[in-house]
């Protein structure tokens, strides 16, 4: 094979979509799916592609250095799309410190290992790091984030972000490693897991759940189907400029209340209930800390330099993850038993 590829969090929710793409998409990379298997890791997301003959997957954690300096040895990764982190913004406020490790630690001993491997010899290679709009902040009302707007991260989840993007780009400044980083806003669509707003409030509306909504419900995302993710980053891998920051949006901004209502209705006449049934759910509870108000990207440059656009309307998006979810009942359920409960009271009671 010409080249091989460490995708890492390739079994969390946007990693297997973007692992999937590239095992099909170029059977001419092997490709190493390096993951912890954390609550949020399931390799049921893999399953259609599991022996595939350009795929490996190996079980192993970022925060582990040596085992990485191990695997870089034994693959020799041309490249390394490096997606895995804690992703929760709920938790980060919960427990930071897993955050900073996995984030900001986990990233240096991966950019460590690539500068240790490749030895001043770049020739070929390339470090991608997946980011989120989290790391700008807030914005008021109207404007939107761009690729210089500056950093002002506010949970720790965005200020982990944030830091390992700065180091990415630190390594990129400092020993010329060729890098790229995308900055994308809120994802959706199949195998998200059930602690993020869409897919919570997909499998509490299926149990007929209180569906709580955090303080005014103005809040507002920029949604992005996943899939149109993983064709980005594939697109920015394979095509995007050494060094460059590209923003990944769907154009597509909602204001929580009105996506959850949009989700009742939608669900409702899925499940053949009654019109309005869903939305008497709704429990408007006590805000989440730091709140950021709103997100909204502009993704003029990925557009314009590499002719990305979301393929995917947010109505046909929804609609299939509402369906995916309903053929899944048994990957739901498992998510759910065990962990998930401990969690689920300890936030929401
Ligand atoms: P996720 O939580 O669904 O998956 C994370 C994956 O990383 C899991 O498979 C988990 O097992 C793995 N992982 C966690 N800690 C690890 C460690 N120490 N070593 C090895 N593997 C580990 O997250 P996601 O939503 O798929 O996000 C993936 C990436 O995309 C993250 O870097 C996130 O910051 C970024 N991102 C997410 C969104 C979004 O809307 N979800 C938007 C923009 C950017
Ligand atoms: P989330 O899916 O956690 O993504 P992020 O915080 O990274 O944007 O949350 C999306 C929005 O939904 C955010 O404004 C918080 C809100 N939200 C709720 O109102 N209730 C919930 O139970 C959750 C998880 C999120």
């Amino acid at each position: 094979m010409e080249k091989t590829l460490l995708i890492t969090g390739g079994a969390g929710f946007i990693g297997s979509h973007v692992v999937r793409l590239f095992v099909q998409k170029h059977p001419e990379y092997h490709i190493v799916n390096l993951d912890a298997l954390t609550y949020a890791g399931n390799l049921e997301n893999l399953k259609d592609i599991e022996n595939e003959p350009n795929y490996t997957f190996e079980h192993a954690n970022i925060n582990d250095a040596e085992k990485i300096t191990e695997l870089f040895a034994k693959y020799k990764f041309d490249g390394v799309v490096h997606l895995a982190a804690e992703s929760h913004v709920d938790r980060s406020i919960t427990d930071p410190n897993a955050f900073i490790q996995t984030n900001v630690m986990g990233t240096a001993n991966l950019l460590n290992a690539a500068l240790a491997a490749w030895k001043g010899n770049f020739e070929g290679k390339r470090f991608y790091h997946v980011s989120t709009d989290e790391v700008y902040g807030s914005l008021g009302d109207t404007g939107f984030f761009l690729e210089t707007t500056p950093y002002d991260p506010q949970s720790p989840y965005s200020a982990s972000k944030a830091a390992s993007d700065h180091l990415v780009r630190a390594y990129g400044n400092t020993y010329h490693m060729p890098f790229v980083l995308t900055n994308c806003s809120n994802n959706y669509g199949p195998n998200h897991f059930p602690e993020k707003l869409i897919p919570l409030f997909i499998n509490n509306i299926r149990n007929k759940k209180p569906l709580p909504v955090y303080g005014d419900g103005k809040y507002t995302r920029d949604w992005l189907y996943v899939i149109d993710h993983a064709r980005a980053i594939e697109l920015v891998f394979e095509k995007g400029r050494n060094g460059e920051t590209y923003n990944i949006g769907g154009f597509n901004e909602w204001q929580n209340i009105e996506l959850v209502k949009l989700l009742c209705r939608e669900m409702d006449e899925k499940l053949g209930r009654e019109k309005g049934e869903s939305e008497k759910l709704i429990a408007y509870i006590k805000d989440r800390p730091g709140h950021d108000r709103r997100y909204a990207i502009d993704a003029t440059k990925l557009n314009k330099e590499l002719g990305w656009y979301p393929s995917v309307t947010f109505e046909e998006g929804l609609s299939k993850t509402i369906d995916w979810y309903l053929a899944n009942e048994e990957w739901l359920n498992n998510v759910t038993s065990g962990d998930y409960q401990k969690y689920y009271t300890k936030q929401y009671n």
